[in-house]
């Protein structure tokens, strides 16, 4: 249990979008740990509307850096996973209107487990911009009815930044407006 004087020391104000990689490979375990953070993501009517690619070649990590014109992170990152919803999801998903909040949700996940396996990492956004998703679809043989929501860029950190510490009372309401 966290108390006053630790809590963040915790992911949720420790991670940062780290851009930049060292040339190290990430452990198979710490890959597979990030799947299943992903795989627990609260989702509406618990409808589990996501698939994921892990992207660990590099030339094909290339190819994507090429067409993600925001994506310079992946210029090092030795891994990335692209978040992406089930096929035909507008028609098989109870809530289908709610898939971008689940996508959302998971990708954050994704980062904050990156996080506690003292990984850096940086969301990439893809949905809705049609110029880096269309050509994400092609180079992966991605269906069209599938949407690609986001890539995360992982790997060892190459840079260090300090945590996050923002809070703005302002903007804080209480029992209504
Ligand atoms: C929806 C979304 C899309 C983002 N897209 C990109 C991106 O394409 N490239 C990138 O380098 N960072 C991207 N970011 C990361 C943000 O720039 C970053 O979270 C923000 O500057 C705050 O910095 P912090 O994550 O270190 O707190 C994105 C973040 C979100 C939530």
């Amino acid at each position: 249990m966290l108390k006053q004087d630790n809590y963040k020391n915790t992911a949720y104000f420790q991670r940062r979008s780290i851009r930049s990689f060292v040339d190290k490979e990430v452990e198979e375990w710490k890959v597979k740990a990030i799947l299943e953070a992903f795989f627990n993501t609260q989702t509406a009517k618990n409808q589990q509307g996501w698939e994921i690619i892990v992207i660990n070649d590099k030339e094909l990590m290339q190819k994507i850096r090429k067409v993600h014109y925001y994506g310079r992170a992946l210029e090092t990152s030795p891994v990335c996973f692209i978040v992406t919803s089930v096929p035909n999801y507008n028609e098989v998903l109870k809530s289908p209107k709610r898939i971008e909040q689940d996508l959302g949700a998971a990708t954050h996940q994704i980062c904050l487990m990156a996080r506690d396996l003292g990984l850096g990492s940086v969301w990439c956004g893809v949905y809705p911009t049609e110029d880096i998703e269309k050509p994400i679809k092609e180079i992966l043989n991605i269906p069209e009815d599938v949407m690609v929501f986001s890539l995360v860029a992982v790997g060892y950190g190459a840079e260090e930044k300090e945590p996050n510490d923002k809070f703005f009372p302002e903007k804080v309401h209480y029992n209504g407006w």
